[in-house]
């Protein structure tokens, strides 16, 4: 029986989605934004946004508005900002974010609850009793305060516990409570909010690898426990130069299998500087990819970019050789990916999920 939240949004989606059979009867409007073409597919497509530019900027304001009907707080609802000491709160950012999607009728994913980083060191050196107690108490609390929020539905619960190779990250997280940390703050996040749709998130998990494998594992695990796990993340920080992930859509769909609500949630497409045409339009077709292959899959709820201008994106300052992953420029143009995203969303013709080759060298598709 899908939950209250779920309802309302059922509702909306089941009005929307009549609005859109409406629209539809004639043709959409093709110059439309984003997000009107994403809800005539009955998905989301959402950016990241950070707290200064939303408050300072109108350009950024008004995209953040116009193109998307979903957002993610860049940093806002992270521990290091909600609860810089303990006990003691901090909601100015997270609310800023919320407000500005409910005046927007977008949607909040809330990120992220239990995380190795940005969490203060006055969590980090906690003994197990402590450490479990106040990873419930803190989850509780920022959960909690956005329970009755509608605008509010998801939330990433547990970030990145995997390594490369599908062993478990030897984080504080897991060095001091071990594999049950996980479990535990998917239950208390229920306990917060019985309607939210609860995810595990991490990266370098779109293609089918020892990573995604063991998410896999541990997603099938933890449902077989009744742990409420019902939702999986795949941030998809992409780069150019390393190709794309060819069998994302069966990826995806593997994980749909299993039950779970799938969801692109960070998503940018970086390439090394300098930006040029080319990789401009390798970019674009990789973006057109991933949204082709999250509309492909029924559960894929949708698609969160992780920022939308290259003015404010983390990439520069964690890959000083590297730039230029979103959808719109360092002057708010909007760049060739902007373009295959709409179109992508705008029921464009459907594309070979194979990255551009040097003429000549064909390669099949493996995606059907
Ligand atoms: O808030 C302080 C500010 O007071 C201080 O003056 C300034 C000095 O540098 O730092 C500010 O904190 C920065 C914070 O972003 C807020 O802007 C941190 O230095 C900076 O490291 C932090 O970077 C964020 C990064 O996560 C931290 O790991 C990026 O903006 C954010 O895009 C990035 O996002 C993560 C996702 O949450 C999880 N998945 C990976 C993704 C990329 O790393």
């Amino acid at each position: 029986m899908p939950s209250l939240k779920w309802r309302s949004l059922a509702v909306v989606c089941a009005v929307a989605s009549a609005a859109a059979s409406v629209l539809v009867a004639t043709p959409a409007q093709a110059d439309g934004p984003l997000r009107t073409h994403a809800a005539e597919r009955g998905k989301f497509i959402g950016a990241a946004l950070a707290t200064g530019p939303l408050a300072n900027e109108t350009t950024y304001r008004n995209i953040a508005a116009t193109e998307f009907n979903q957002v993610t707080a860049e940093n806002a609802m992270k521990w290091d900002a909600t609860e810089p000491n303990d006990n003691q709160y901090s909601f100015s950012g997270a609310d800023q974010i919320v407000n500005f999607a409910t005046q927007n009728n977008q949607q909040v994913h809330g990120h992220t609850l239990v995380w190795h980083s940005q969490t203060p060191g006055w969590v980090q050196g906690l003994n197990a009793t402590n450490m479990r107690a106040a990873m419930n108490e803190h989850i509780a609390t920022v959960v909690g305060r956005y329970a009755n929020n509608a605008t509010v539905v998801s939330w990433d619960v547990v970030n990145e516990v995997f390594n490369e190779d599908g062993t478990f990250r030897q984080s504080f997280w897991f060095n001091t409570l071990g594999q049950s940390f996980i479990a535990d703050a998917f239950r208390a996040a229920r306990a917060a909010d019985p309607n939210a749709r609860l995810c595990i998130n991490d990266y370098n998990v779109e293609g089918i690898n020892a990573k995604s494998t063991a998410m896999f594992n541990l997603v099938q695990s933890l449902r077989s426990q009744n742990v409420p796990v019902d939702c999986v993340g795949f941030q998809s920080h992409l780069a150019i130069q390393f190709g794309f992930p060819n069998d994302i859509q069966q990826n995806l769909q593997r994980f749909a299998n299993l039950g779970v609500q799938v969801r692109i949630t960070e998503l940018d497409i970086r390439m090394q500087n300098p930006r040029n045409a080319q990789k401009d339009t390798t970019q674009a077709q990789y973006y057109t990819n991933v949204i082709n292959a999250c509309n492909a899959v029924t559960a894929c709820a949708g698609v969160t970019i992780w920022g939308f201008t290259d003015r404010y994106s983390w990439i520069p300052d964690t890959f000083p050789s590297e730039c230029c992953g979103l959808i719109y420029d360092n002057n708010y143009a909007q760049k060739p990916a902007y373009t295959a995203v709409h179109n992508a969303l705008d029921g464009g013709t459907p594309s070979d999920t194979t990255p551009p080759t040097t003429p000549g060298t064909p390669t099949a598709s493996n995606v059907t």
